[in-house]
């Protein structure tokens, strides 16, 4: 099913504590999320991710919807020793919903 970007917006404060999105986005605790629908695992420049995420971005792995469907439902079932310390998101829909939102952020 198609997420609500505005139901999103409600889901994201849970990713607001490490993660920005939006104009002048900085990275926190975990890399700003401009434009990351369809973005090349670990890319942020000045941003030092975990051994584990890189190992897939040398294998050229992509955030599409399906994988970050995947990820945010148990970070660690996509990145075993992934350094994202986030329980997962249960409801099918608050993932939905959240990628919706991030879908509106473009890189620039
Ligand atoms: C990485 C999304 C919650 C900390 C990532 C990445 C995505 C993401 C897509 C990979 C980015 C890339 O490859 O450039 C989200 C979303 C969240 C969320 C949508 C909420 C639903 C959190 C929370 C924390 C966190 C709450 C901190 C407690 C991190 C860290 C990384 C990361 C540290 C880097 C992981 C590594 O290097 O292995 N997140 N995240 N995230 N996130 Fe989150």
């Amino acid at each position: 099913a198609e997420g609500d970007p505005a139901k999103g917006e409600k889901v994201f404060r849970k990713c607001a504590a490490c993660h920005a999105v939006g104009e002048d986005a900085k990275n926190k605790v975990g890399p700003q999320l401009n434009g990351v629908v369809g973005r090349a695992w670990g890319t942020i420049e000045g941003y030092k991710y975990s051994p584990s995420l890189m190992e897939g971005a040398g294998e050229g792995r992509v955030w599409d919807v399906e994988t970050l469907d995947a990820y945010l439902l148990k970070p660690r079932d996509v990145i075993p020793k992934g350094r994202m310390a986030f329980a997962g998101l249960r409801k099918d829909e608050d993932r939905a919903d959240v990628i919706a939102y991030l879908s509106q952020y473009s890189v620039d």
